[in-house]
C-alpha cells in the first residue's frame, strides 16, 4: 500500500480541496510562504507545549507530544535554513486569519475532557490542511529542493494528524469525537470557502 493510500484510509477527508490557484500564487511569493510557514511550525510546537503544561496529568499525552515539540521545532529550523540559503529574510509574524477563525469555533466551557477534545481536534485539523498544502507544493512547484522538502514535511504532518485524532479518541468517547470532528470539518470548509486564496499565506 502506498503512503497516500494508507493515509487516506486513516484520514477523514477534508471537505474542501484547496483552490487550485493557490499553489501558483504561492510559488510566486515563496519568500512570504516560507516566513509564514516558519511561524506555522513555531505555533505547532507552542501548541503542543501548551497541551503538555495544561494536561500534565495525562501521561500518554505528555509522552506522545514531547517528541512532537522537538519535531516541530526541527521543522522550524529547516524552514529557516531554506530561507537563508536563498538569501531570503525571516521577519515578523503575520496575522493568521485562518487559525484565528478556527479558534472562534473552539467550544468554551464543558468538562476538562471536552476542552482537551476541542484542542486536539483543532490541532488535527491544522495538521491535515497543512499536509494537503505541503502535498500541493511538493507536486507542483519548480524548485526541486523545495519539492523534496515539502514531501518530507507532508509525511511528518500526516503522522501528527493521526496522532492528534488517536489521542482525542483515547481520552474521550469515540462517537463523540467523531461527531465533533465532522462539525470541525464542515466549519473549516466553510471558512476556507469564505477566504480569498493568498500567495503569502500557507493557509
Ligand atoms: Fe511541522
Ligand atoms: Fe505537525
Amino acid at each position: 500500500m502506498t503512503w497516500e493510500e494508507s493515509t487516506k484510509q486513516k484520514m477523514l477527508h477534508l471537505k474542501l480541496p484547496t483552490d487550485p490557484r493557490w499553489v501558483r500564487i504561492a510559488e510566486m511569493q515563496i519568500e512570504d510562504i516560507l516566513v509564514d510557514h516558519a511561524y506555522c511550525e513555531q505555533k505547532a510546537a507552542s501548541s503542543c507545549i501548551s497541551l503538555i503544561v495544561r494536561f500534565n496529568e495525562l501521561e500518554e499525552l505528555v509522552d506522545t507530544l514531547t517528541p512532537i515539540v522537538a519535531e516541530e521545532w526541527g521543522h522550524f529550523e529547516r524552514v529557516l535554513e531554506q530561507l537563508r540559503k536563498r538569501g531570503m529574510k525571516f521577519g515578523p509574524q503575520r496575522k493568521d486569519e485562518y487559525v484565528a477563525k478556527l479558534n472562534e469555533f473552539v467550544k468554551k466551557g464543558g468538562s476538562r475532557k471536552d476542552q482537551l477534545t476541542e484542542h486536539l481536534l483543532l490541532n488535527a485539523l491544522i495538521e491535515a490542511r497543512s499536509c494537503e498544502r505541503f502535498k500541493l507544493l511538493s507536486k507542483n512547484i519548480a524548485d526541486l529542493e523545495l519539492q523534496k522538502f515539502y514531501y518530507e514535511l507532508m509525511i511528518s504532518e500526516a503522522g501528527h494528524y493521526v496522532t492528534f485524532i488517536d489521542l482525542a479518541r483515547k481520552y474521550q468517547d469515540r462517537e463523540k469525537v467523531d461527531r465533533r470532528w465532522q462539525e470541525w470539518l464542515d466549519y473549516e470548509a466553510k471558512i476556507l470557502k469564505s477566504m480569498e486564496p493568498r500567495g503569502d499565506r500557507m493557509h
